[in-house]
């Protein structure tokens, strides 16, 4: 694992973003920004359909990338080695629960696959939950970032509700970017 920006840690924030040989730069950006503006680290598992490059992500998340914790993993089975505790939850379309019924935790790392080509047979076989964002009937599949917002933003939101209802110490994600505060949302 090579964590790119030592300097800004979020160790102690409640999710974790992962995102599976990931094709489009611009794509990555847009979850590096997620990431930054809400506390949540983001593993990229390589490969890359680009040259996941600090020029590369720079030029795709901009100043954000400063903010941003980027953990950079060379393979799958490097990210499985390498990975923080807790579960992984599959983002899939063809998910068993849906987004809406499925109970977050603290340590879960989101999931998100390729844009191409979704999560393999064996990767969704690898993960602990597999949970999909409800769509219309015709409708194939959520742009990843976009996929990945929504899936933070419901996992934040439940977390936040146990730690403010005192069913466990886990913290909230902040949309103020703070982590390891009380929550706020
Ligand atoms: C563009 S989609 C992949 C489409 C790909 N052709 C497939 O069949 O899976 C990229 C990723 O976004 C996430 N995603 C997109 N729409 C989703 C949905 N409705 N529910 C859960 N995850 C979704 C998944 O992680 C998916 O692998």
């Amino acid at each position: 694992m090579q964590n790119q920006t030592p300097a800004r840690k979020h160790d102690d924030a409640p999710i974790g973003l992962a995102l599976y040989q990931p094709d489009i730069a611009l794509n990555v950006g847009a979850v590096l920004r997620l990431g930054a503006c809400l506390g949540v680290p983001v593993h990229v598992i390589e490969p890359c359909g680009f040259a996941f490059s600090p020029a590369a992500w720079r030029r795709s998340a901009m100043d954000y990338a400063d903010l941003a914790q980027i953990c950079r993993h060379d393979s799958w089975d490097a990210f499985l080695a390498e990975r923080p505790d807790g579960r992984l939850v599959a983002l899939t379309t063809e998910g068993a629960d849906s987004l809406w019924d499925f109970a977050f935790a603290p340590g879960d790392t989101l999931l998100i696959g390729r844009e191409s080509a979704g999560l393999p047979d064996a990767v969704h076989r690898e993960a602990d939950a597999r949970v999909v964002i409800p769509m219309q009937p015709g409708a194939r599949s959520l742009n990843m970032a976009m996929a990945a917002a929504i899936a933070v933003a419901e996992a934040g939101r439940q977390i936040a509700a146990s730690a403010a209802a005192g069913q466990d110490d886990a913290v909230g994600v902040h949309p103020g970017g703070v982590v390891g505060d009380a929550p706020t949302v």
